[in-house]
């Protein structure tokens, strides 16, 4: 998990979440809800990911786009923008997202912990999906 300031409440909501229901948890913070610059926080825990130290990533900031975009600049990370539980859905069985980006500061925690349970039991379709994330990278000549 990463956030700046915007997510830092959500996050600690989620992580507690998380760690109840027997998640073991990575905490690549802000730690507080000090005002920081996110791809501080967020490009450390897209490398982890992009480089398949970790499986999953879930990033927050205030609206989530800031976190989605940083996240999305390592080839291997797929960060879908996740403001409902629908979307989240989608953005496993048809971009097989490894990273959620979730807006701090715009949905109920409530929810947006419905949505990291959708997020990390949902499969990815593959078929015609496949075919099509994987002409998402650009190759460099
Ligand atoms: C911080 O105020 C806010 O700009 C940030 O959390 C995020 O929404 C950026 O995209």
């Amino acid at each position: 998990m990463a956030t700046d300031h915007g997510g830092y409440a959500m996050k600690e909501f989620l992580k507690k979440k998380l760690e109840e229901a027997g998640y073991e948890i990575v905490d690549f913070g802000t730690y507080s809800e000090e005002s920081v610059d996110y791809p501080d926080f967020i490009h450390p825990l897209a490398k982890a990911v992009n480089d398949g130290e970790y499986e999953r990533g879930i990033i927050m900031c205030g609206s989530g786009n800031g976190a989605q975009m940083t996240a999305n600049k390592h080839q291997n990370v797929r960060a879908g923008l996740c403001w409902n539980e629908e979307q989240t859905r989608l953005t496993r069985q048809h971009n097989d997202a490894n990273i959620m980006s979730i807006p701090g500061r715009y949905i109920p925690f409530e929810q947006a912990w419905e949505m990291v349970k959708i997020f990390l039991t949902t499969e990815f379709e593959g078929g015609r999906h496949l075919r099509r994330i994987k002409k998402i990278p650009i190759k460099c000549e």
